[in-house]
């Protein structure tokens, strides 16, 4: 039986509306005819209780700690996949066969290389930009690239561009580090796996040899997995809002970098370790954990607490064990901020303003560390999600696009600001 909500309003009068059931999740009640048939909006600044879209991608339980994405859950393919696996089924639906990944992988490899102008592209910053600002222009610009697929109402452009953004975003932050420190681009090498290439470009140097570690290049890989989508968030609905008014991909992935820079999203492991490297021992966390709860201070403990997460994050867990086998493969098990993590952990777990307010470890609180000991900056820390996370925008851009339901985004809002009035000419004022 179709299910429906009444809702009644200030005059008396009762309305309904269709009720509408995922898979699995919440309801959610269909109020796109409440403005035609009452004069009124909702009213839902943050987007707390509104599902903006439906989608096939990505299920999170946020009181449970469970992230699936197409129904898998992220510890199984954390376990089993890699990276391009997991784009594969991001993309289709499915996990790959193995011709499938043979193919999808060399695919993905052969449109590693950048044009050749672009590397002027990168000398028309300052060196010392962050490299999050050179991510904006650079991927913003591949549209002046790539415009031989920008038919965005065309499939076949469409995963083009998906290929070519999934495949150069580890040249475009490798040449984004290279150029800030002031080394030569190391260009992809084809015959190595997609994190593994990745960590050459970024660490080769033309007069050395650089040797793979295959468990770095597993951690990096893993780092990528549990960063490839995470359905609503703030950065995949800024590519959704942007690409309703059937922008290019390319300007929509910039427009969602953009917004994943922030410190409350992507720049949170970045913020995390420079916490870290503030707090500086063990013996200073006490006084730390006093200011976080102190609310005129305006501290917050960094890598800590989740909008939709109220229990666990699931990636958090499998990032704190990758994190362990990075620092025992390196000999780095007694690194001084990693000691330092695990007693912040501790202690915040056991207080009271935490527990009360289901503030647990999210994925940025190890990544961080994990990343450090890998050999990448602070700075390239959000470039790395980006990188990651472009599959996942452009899995949900493409989505989007083939909705037949698709509209371009277009909220409303509740003015507050002056009722009309008149201008007077600036001599009366
Ligand atoms: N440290 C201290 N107090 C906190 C923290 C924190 N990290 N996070 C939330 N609170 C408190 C907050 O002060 C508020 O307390 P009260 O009810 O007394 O006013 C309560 O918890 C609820 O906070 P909120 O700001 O209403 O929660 P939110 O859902 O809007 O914010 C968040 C979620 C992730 C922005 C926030 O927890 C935060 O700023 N965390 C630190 C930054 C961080 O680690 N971000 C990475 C998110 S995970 C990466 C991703 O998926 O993008």
């Amino acid at each position: 039986m179709d299910k429906k909500a009444s809702l009644t309003l200030p005059d008396g009068k009762t309305l309904e509306f269709p009720v509408m059931s995922g898979t699995i999740g919440p309801d959610v009640v269909d109020i796109r005819t409440l403005y035609g048939k009452s004069g009124y909006f909702t009213y839902d600044p943050g987007f707390l209780s509104t599902a903006s879209c439906n989608s096939t991608i990505t299920y999170i339980d946020g009181d449970a700690g469970v992230l699936l994405y197409r129904g898998y859950p992220i510890e199984q393919l954390a376990q089993h996949c890699d990276f391009l696996e997991v784009c594969y089924l991001l993309l289709n639906g499915e996990l790959p066969s193995p011709a499938q990944k043979k193919d999808f992988d060399g695919i993905v490899m052969r449109h590693t290389m950048v044009h050749d102008q672009l590397n002027r592209f990168f000398t028309g910053f300052r060196r010392d930009a962050h490299p999050m600002a050179v991510m904006v222009g650079v991927v913003g610009a591949l549209s002046a690239f790539y415009h031989d697929a920008l038919d965005i109402s065309d499939p076949h452009h469409r995963t083009v561009s998906a290929f070519r953004l999934i495949a150069k975003l580890p040249t475009i932050v490798a040449m984004a580090y290279k150029y800030n420190i002031g080394q030569p681009f190391v260009y992809p090498r084809n015959d190595l796996s997609y994190s593994a290439n990745f960590m050459r470009m970024m660490f080769a140097v033309p007069s050395e040899d650089y040797v793979v570690n295959p468990v770095l290049v597993r951690a990096l890989d893993r780092i990528f997995i549990l960063h490839a989508d995470h359905e609503q968030n703030a950065s995949t609905s800024t590519v959704r809002l942007s690409g309703s008014s059937g922008a290019n991909p390319f300007a929509c992935i910039a427009a969602g970098i953009a917004c994943l820079w922030g410190p409350a999203h992507g720049g949170a492991n970045e913020a995390c370790l420079q916490m870290l490297e503030e707090i500086g021992d063990v013996s200073k966390v006490g006084e730390f954990i006093r200011k976080v709860k102190d609310k005129n201070a305006g501290v917050r403990l960094m890598g800590f607490g989740h909008r939709v997460y109220k229990n666990h994050d699931p990636r958090a867990k499998l990032m704190r064990e990758t994190c362990h086998e990075v620092l025992g493969e390196l000999g780095l098990a007694n690194d001084r901020l990693f000691k330092l993590a695990i007693a912040l952990e501790k202690i915040a777990l056991e207080d009271d303003y935490f527990v009360s307010r289901k503030l647990y470890p999210n994925v940025d609180f190890y990544s961080g560390i994990v990343q450090r000991a890998l050999g990448i900056p602070v700075s390239m820390f959000t470039c790395i999600f980006s990188l990651a996370r472009t599959v996942g925008w452009i899995a949900q851009w493409q989505e989007m696009i083939s909705d037949p339901e698709y509209k371009i985004g277009r909220p409303r809002q509740l003015y507050k600001g002056a009722a009309r009035r008149e201008v007077k000419p600036i001599a009366q004022r």
